[in-house]
């Protein structure tokens, strides 16, 4: 019997291409100019599995146009590139990779909420331009983070794992969530109260419509003028140009962002601010955590194409 056929869009660690391979008939896209809509609807044809990533447009048109499609496996637990509501009403599963990226993702949180409290990248930045003159007691001073309130938006694994690691650093923990309850010692609180209230803001909610730009003018003005705002979930939860207008104006003390609205482009005047860090979407890019969310995508691929249920179905 003739073996599925699966596009996979990138490159992917050769232990889960091997297993991919084993079961099913592979084509990838190692280029690295991302597939588009039209492109995704040519390659498409006649298979019967995606393995797509955070920037794979899985749109309305593409599902549209591929009937033979079963499955969409993204590497990533975020999936705001899939159409998931339409995927459902074709019968297309739509996979993601939860559990096994969470350690890395708030591991990178919290190297962005030190980063920019202890103005890490702004004092390289400062001895690689060769501009340090020397020790001095109020150089560079930072904000310590003992007593101090961590505010999490979106209590899912993630947001929790971050909130995890807070008691470590002497911070106390209030969380905004529709549905998780977290243990009595964190203090569940309003999203007013919690960007009001807090020292430190971690966004850690999956990108809706309720949650584009979240953090706007509005929130971003009620927030402490000594806070941070830390943005590790998807880029438009925060509106970009209100941002800006913040950390100009010294509204917030400084922000931290690992992703953007349109990735990869980022909003020129963030370049050029001091009271920010800016990494490249690096949440879970760790080699063992990315090797682990390939080998689960592809392991709901196979599942799936064998007829077994997906290991985590979306949806
Ligand atoms: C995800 O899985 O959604 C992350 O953003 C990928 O790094």
């Amino acid at each position: 019997m003739a073996k599925p056929r699966v596009l996979v869009v990138k490159r992917i660690p050769s232990v889960a291409l091997s297993a991919l391979e084993d079961a099913c008939d592979v084509e990838i896209h190692s280029g690295d100019r991302e597939l588009t809509s039209d492109d995704l609807i040519a390659r498409l044809q006649g298979k019967q599995g995606l393995v797509s990533v955070l920037t794979t447009p899985v749109t309305r048109d593409v599902l549209a146009a591929c009937p033979e499609l079963k499955v969409v496996a993204n590497i990533a637990v975020g999936y705001n590139n899939i159409d998931v509501t339409v995927a459902r009403e074709r019968g297309v599963i739509v996979t993601n990779t939860p559990d096994v990226l969470t350690e890395a993702s708030a591991d990178l949180a919290w190297a962005l909420i030190l980063g920019i409290t202890r103005r890490v990248v702004e004092g390289d930045r400062l001895v690689r331009t060769g501009n340090w003159k020397g020790w001095a007691l109020d150089f560079m001073l930072g904000s310590d983070l003992r007593g101090k309130q961590l505010g999490v938006i979106g209590f899912g694994r993630i947001g929790q794992a971050v909130a995890a690691r807070a008691s470590a650093f002497g911070m106390r923990v209030a969380y905004q969530s529709r549905k998780a309850v977290g243990p009595p010692e964190y203090q569940p609180m309003a999203f007013d109260r919690l960007i009001a209230t807090s020292d430190v803001v971690s966004l850690h909610c999956p990108l809706t419509e309720e949650t584009r730009h979240l953090i706007d003018q509005t929130s971003l003005a009620r927030m402490k003028r000594s806070a941070y705002l830390i943005n590790t979930a998807r880029g438009p939860v925060v509106d970009e140009a209100a941002l800006v207008w913040a950390l100009k104006n010294r509204i917030i003390a400084g922000a931290a962002l690992d992703v953007y609205e349109e990735e990869p482009r980022v909003h020129p005047e963030l370049r050029t601010l001091d009271n920010v860090v800016l990494a490249p979407h690096l949440g879970s890019a760790t080699t063992e955590t990315r090797t682990a969310m390939a080998d689960l995508a592809v392991q709901n691929v196979i599942a799936v194409l064998s007829g077994r249920p997906p290991l985590t179905p979306v949806g």
